[in-house]
């Protein structure tokens, strides 16, 4: 039986999960799929890290100059998705997202593995590309250009927080008589109730 309560705090249930997840070796445990609200309206997913709460909502990092950030600086509701197949497990989340302040960006920046470092500056994400030679090139020349220094964190990339109002977590059961469990925020506090599956 998997680490949950519905009388537990949601976030507390998540983080629970999530450590289970972890030490179950799921692969990519942490990966959750993002889906946005397109400028056309049109959704729009993709999977990105979860990488911690921060002041109370999950937290991701990308380029502020990307597909998804443009469309989240229009549209800031988003949901989330974790599936951990081998478990059987499913949380579905929906929020609103804000942008991190620099400095916790720049604090996130400073640890990550240089090579990360240089490709976030190597990388218009989402843009068109000709071809994987002009990744290469770029990644290159921006080793150069740090050489012997420390890599700055770029002016277009950042962290994003999403801070929920809706939590599900959908455990498989036999016969797909599967078990959902949904919050909904009410205030301060939190509506619970279950869904037929
Ligand atoms: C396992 C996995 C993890 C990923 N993690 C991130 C991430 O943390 N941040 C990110 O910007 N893109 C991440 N990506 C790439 C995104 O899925 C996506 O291709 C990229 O962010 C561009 O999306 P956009 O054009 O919609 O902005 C990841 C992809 C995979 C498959």
């Amino acid at each position: 039986m998997p680490d949950f309560s519905f009388e537990k705090d949601p976030f507390e249930s998540f983080l629970g999960l999530l450590a289970e997840a972890e030490s179950h070796k799921v692969p990519e445990y942490n990966a959750m799929t993002l889906s946005t609200v397109g400028l056309d309206e049109k959704p729009s997913s993709r999977v990105v890290l979860f990488k911690g709460l921060v002041r109370g909502g999950l937290s991701f990092y990308t380029n502020y100059q990307g597909s998804k950030s443009i469309q989240i600086s229009r549209n800031p509701n988003v949901a989330l998705n974790f599936f951990w197949p081998t478990l059987e497990q499913q949380i579905r989340i929906q929020g609103q997202s804000e942008k991190m302040t620099r400095a916790e960006s720049e604090e996130y920046f400073r640890q990550r593995p240089r090579e990360s470092q240089i490709g976030a500056w190597a990388s218009a994400q989402s843009e068109l590309l000709k071809n994987l030679d002009e990744l290469d090139l770029r990644f290159e020349e921006t080793k150069k250009k740090f050489a012997g220094q420390e890599v700055p964190c770029p002016p277009h990339w950042g962290g994003f927080i999403v801070r929920p109002d809706h939590f599900e977590f959908w455990f498989g059961r036999k016969g797909r008589l599967h078990e959902r469990y949904i919050y909904e925020k009410e205030g301060t506090s939190w509506k619970r109730f279950m869904k037929f599956p």
